[in-house]
């Protein structure tokens, strides 16, 4: 009787680096580069469950252990950090729409502006989850429960303004704790998650005196953004091609 190692040997290894190769770039040949073939096997029979889509070293990855980071915590913490970014972006299209009357239209503009940048917060650190080894979970609703900050719910009292005003802080109060959690973590020790945190904590930081100021009319150095959502921190940060 033939066993399974047998037909995987004999039949299933060739057909996998078959599948996975291609002729190397201004080759004449047709055939797959001998020492590819090679590689693959080896990759190929350490790691027959996968395959597809074998990832070498990753040594941007090897340095961030060298320098101490834990990324598994790392990865938990954006994971964390844009489940709050997507799910205030969705509460606060809400807490906007709920902007009404003399007082409310007046501020509707600057939650615009929070709402469009904790969007664009999500789409500056997601690329980075990713190269950490990271993914979004498949199901948002597990994304959204393990968000790092509690959902930013329209008041009941809402048409009291400062009731919306006071969600907003919060919101964002939390965000710069998130954040900053990140950034202390990666501070000295991994450049590129720090310098994209660092972006993200800038705006939070300005969208925090924001609300502050418009519920304690303390003196403001704030003016209006160029236009809505400029992210002028992070504007030019992973997928925000389009700003
Ligand atoms: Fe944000
Ligand atoms: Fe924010």
């Amino acid at each position: 009787m033939i066993s399974f190692n047998t037909v995987y040997f004999i039949y299933l290894v060739p057909y996998y680096i078959e599948k996975n190769l291609v002729p190397e770039k201004n080759s004449t040949s047709n055939a797959a580069n001998p020492f590819m073939r090679y590689i693959a096997a080896a990759c190929i029979m350490s790691n027959p469950q996968s395959p597809k889509g074998v990832v070498p070293n990753v040594v941007a990855l090897e340095v961030l252990r060298k320098n101490g980071i834990d990324i598994d915590k790392l990865i938990k913490l954006i994971t964390a950090g844009v489940g709050a970014e997507f799910t205030t972006y969705y509460y606060y299209t809400i807490l906007r729409m709920h902007c009404t009357g003399l007082e409310g239209e007046g501020i509707k503009e600057i939650v615009e502006d929070a709402r469009i940048e904790d969007r664009n917060h999500f789409e500056a650190m997601v690329p980075r989850l990713y190269e950490l080894g990271g993914s979004l979970p498949r199901d948002i609703r597990k994304f959204a429960d393990q968000a790092g900050c509690p959902d930013a719910y329209l008041p009941d009292n809402w048409e009291d303004i400062n009731s919306i005003l006071k969600v907003l802080l919060e919101a964002e109060q939390c965000a710069i704790r998130s954040w900053g959690e990140v950034c202390d973590m990666t501070t000295g020790k991994d450049p590129r998650t720090y310098d994209i945190a660092q972006r993200i904590m800038q705006e939070e930081v300005e969208h925090e005196a924001w609300f502050i100021e418009l519920l304690s009319k303390r003196p403001s150095g704030h003016f209006r953004r160029k236009f809505v959502g400029q992210s002028p921190h992070t504007g030019d940060q992973g997928s925000l091609i389009h700003l």
